[in-house]
């Protein structure tokens, strides 16, 4: 059976900016139908009569600009993904463009890193809307909301933001308020001395650190005691926050750029979202999973498909998605079990991220843990990183909060 080719819409008010993309993508012209229009308002009309499953616009053009453009795109044709096309320096994951643009492509983009993020995002976006993931995810009445304070900080965050004012609003919480300053005064940290104030900690921690814990504090703490009992959330949390902390220092290690760092410690903290919706919605199914993971020493994600259909990953993704949290994070839950299935052959965010997942799995078994398969070093060697794992596992920081049981 041949593969339907993936339609594809290219915007940019500049010829020869097209030119170059479609001499570019020549190559691609087998798996991809790619059409090119000068201005927004046509891509608009080229849209109302034919699906496109990506588009990638400039972000300055006259008339309607790109953020506008992808606006329509985003309420008109909700999925098709959306790339923006952008001097490095114009690029923001906050105000108007947060909520349309799922990724950036920097501008001048070679050929290859074009095909590979276009590519990665067509494969994510297969995974996540596929039949049976889709049919599971409308079949529950609701999804884990967006606590409130996070959409405030977001708020915040698109106008002239500073971190005290996002530190003022943590400290209203109290819950919250202890998780963080209990992540900064960890060893990961380093420090001798105590932080108490949560603005410090916000300095200390940085935005996009903040982001993801309010994210997953917000909602691993709406569960009742009993359920957060049952499933030994404290220890789910203490392994995310882990695991986003070693994914960070991975990503210093090898000296990759703040925005991967960012990435990866974010993606690190929220990696298991998913299982928020297994617990909620699927308890029963999700215990069972557990248990026979353990017994029949199966990863737990093999077993979730086969009884309920669909992974946490997989669940996770859908739900940071729906969010609207950037591409690249949603990719690194999505795939944090299975990094070679993204599409992506180099090592990046998806890798980290698998990588200290597997290395906490391995240090630290939490009691509501499944069974926990070893590292692939097949793929590790694919990626030319095999060398570079006992370093990697040296980093890793011991634990703090009991729930744990040490298997390293
Ligand atoms: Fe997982
Ligand atoms: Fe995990």
């Amino acid at each position: 059976m041949t593969e339907e080719k993936k339609r594809i819409l290219f915007v940019d008010d500049d010829r020869n900016v097209l030119d170059g993309l479609r001499r570019m993508l020549y190559p691609m012209r087998r798996k991809w139908k790619m059409e090119f229009v000068m201005v927004a308002s046509d891509a608009l009309k080229v849209m109302a009569h034919t699906h496109y499953d990506v588009i990638v616009s400039d972000l300055r053009m006259p008339g309607m600009d790109g953020i506008d453009l992808l606006e329509k795109v985003r309420e008109k044709y909700p999925d098709t993904i959306r790339f923006m096309l952008s001097g490095y320096a114009e690029q923001t994951t906050q105000g108007r463009a947060a909520k349309c643009v799922h990724q950036y492509i920097s501008k001048p983009c070679n050929a290859k890193h074009l095909k590979n993020m276009v590519s990665r995002a067509v494969v994510l976006r297969d995974r996540l809307k596929s039949k049976k993931v889709t049919e599971i995810v409308s079949s529950l009445r609701s999804l884990p909301v967006m606590p409130d304070i996070y959409q405030e900080i977001i708020e915040i965050l698109g106008s002239e933001c500073s971190s005290r004012q996002v530190g003022k609003i943590i400290a209203r919480d109290i819950g919250m308020s202890s998780k963080i300053l209990q992540v900064v005064n960890s060893a990961f940290y380093g420090r001798s001395s105590n932080i108490v104030d949560p603005i410090h900690a916000v300095v200390y921690l940085g935005l996009k650190t903040i982001e993801a814990l309010v994210l997953t504090q917000g909602i691993f703490s709406k569960l009742p005691e009993k359920t957060a009992k049952r499933f030994f959330v404290s220890a789910l949390q203490e392994h995310c926050i882990r695991v986003g902390m070693l994914a960070r220092a991975i990503c210093q290690s090898e000296e990759m750029t703040k925005e991967h760092l960012e990435a990866a410690t974010m993606a690190g903290i929220l990696h298991e979202a998913g299982k928020m919706i297994l617990i909620t919605k699927f308890p029963d199914e999700y215990e069972q999973a557990i248990a026979t993971s353990r017994d029949r020493q199966i990863p737990v994600y093999e077993i979730e498909r086969d009884i309920i259909g669909v992974t946490h990953a997989e669940l996770g993704g859908c739900l940071l998605d729906m969010w609207g949290l950037p591409n690249t994070i949603i990719e690194s839950a999505t795939f944090h079990h299975e990094p070679w299935l993204c599409n992506d052959n180099e090592f990046s965010t998806v890798s980290v991220v698998y990588a200290a997942n597997v290395i906490d799995h391995q240090l630290c078994c939490g009691r509501g843990d499944g069974w926990f398969e070893n590292v692939n070093d097949e793929y590790l060697e694919q990626l030319g990183i095999a060398d570079r794992w006992l370093q990697w596992k040296r980093m890793h920081l011991p634990i703090e909060i009991g729930e744990f049981e040490y298997v390293g």
